[in-house]
């Protein structure tokens, strides 16, 4: 039995692994329709911006150190509900994160994700790159208020009362995963470069200090969004076993995860 200090932990854990966003009212999920992209030198930042995320393994070969792109998990250009979408991001940035320990602003944001889930370095705060990539992000967020949340922020919710079990993980990754991802997680090449299937583990992933290398996040994504195009049909059980499966096989690592979370508020699910 847990006790209740025990128990008021395991509650505050999870309050922090799911419930991040939902503090703030939230606006209704609308992404702006292709058609209504502004022409001129905005028009064409924004289209630059897209390409960057959707391409980012071929077109910033030098800030990018594996196989993904910015969109391999920010699904359809970021305008996937509860696949960490971008709609309505521009509105909430400079928000506090406690695994900075600080307030930080949406190019630090950015940067979090190039040197993490991308294995890579940082764009320049002032580069070409990072100002398109915000006017794309700016462009998503038309209409939503500033300081609003949009609904489908993050990756949605998991039912917070299971524990993982990786040996059924490792069964459900065979059943529901492997073919597309691979038996050994290595995910299926494109010939002309990059990944038509990205890998879930290996050399070529996202390192140990990701977001996504967190059981509950993992889990969450995969949830909501995989197997890919049948969303919602693995159980909240089969989701967290199969991320504590995938989530610690072999991957890079983050050198620099051990300055993570300075107010000792760290999740129970972060990598050491
Ligand atoms: C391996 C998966 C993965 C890849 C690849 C990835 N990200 Fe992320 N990203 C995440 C996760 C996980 C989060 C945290 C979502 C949350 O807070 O619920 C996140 C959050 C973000 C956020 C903040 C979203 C929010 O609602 O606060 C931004 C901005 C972002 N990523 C940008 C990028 C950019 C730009 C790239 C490419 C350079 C990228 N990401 C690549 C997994 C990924
Ligand atoms: C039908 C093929 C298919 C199946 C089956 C599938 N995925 Fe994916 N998965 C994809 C594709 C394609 C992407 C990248 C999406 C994009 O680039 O638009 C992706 C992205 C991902 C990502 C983020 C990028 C990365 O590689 O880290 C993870 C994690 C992931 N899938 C896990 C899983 C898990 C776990 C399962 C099984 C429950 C699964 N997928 C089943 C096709 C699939």
């Amino acid at each position: 039995m847990l006790n209740h200090a025990q128990l008021a932990a395991c509650a505050a854990t999870f309050f922090i692994a799911f419930s991040t966003h939902a503090e703030t009212p939230q606006a209704d999920f609308n992404p702006p329709s292709e058609a209504s992209m502004p022409a001129g030198p905005r028009g064409l930042a924004i289209q630059e911006g897209k390409k960057l995320l959707t391409e980012t393994h071929q077109r910033l070969p030098n800030n990018v150190g594996n196989g993904l792109n910015c969109t391999s998990c920010h699904l359809a250009g970021g305008t996937t509900a509860n696949a960490a979408p971008w709609v309505g991001i521009w509105g909430v940035f400079p928000e506090y994160r406690s695994r900075s320990g600080k307030l930080i602003s949406l190019q630090e944001r950015v940067n979090d994700c190039f040197v993490r889930s991308m294995d890579g370095k940082p764009l320049a705060d002032t580069s070409a790159e990072m100002t398109n990539i915000l006017a794309y992000m700016q462009w998503l967020s038309t209409g939503v208020p500033t300081g609003m949340n949009v609904k489908g922020r993050g990756f949605g919710a998991l039912d917070d009362k299971f524990f993982p079990d990786a040996i059924h993980g490792k069964q459900v990754y065979a059943e529901k995963c492997a073919s597309c991802h691979g038996a050994e997680g290595l995910g299926m090449k494109n010939p002309a470069g990059g990944y038509i299937f990205p890998p879930a583990w290996g050399k070529d992933s996202f390192n140990d200090g990701a977001g996504m290398a967190r059981t509950f996040t993992a889990a969450a994504f995969v949830k909501h969004n995989m197997p890919l195009g049948q969303g919602g049909t693995l159980t909240d059980q089969d989701a967290l076993d199969v991320a504590e499966f995938f989530t610690h096989q072999p991957r890079p690592v983050y050198a620099g995860k051990a300055k993570d979370w300075p107010k000792g508020d760290k999740p129970k699910d972060a990598r050491n």
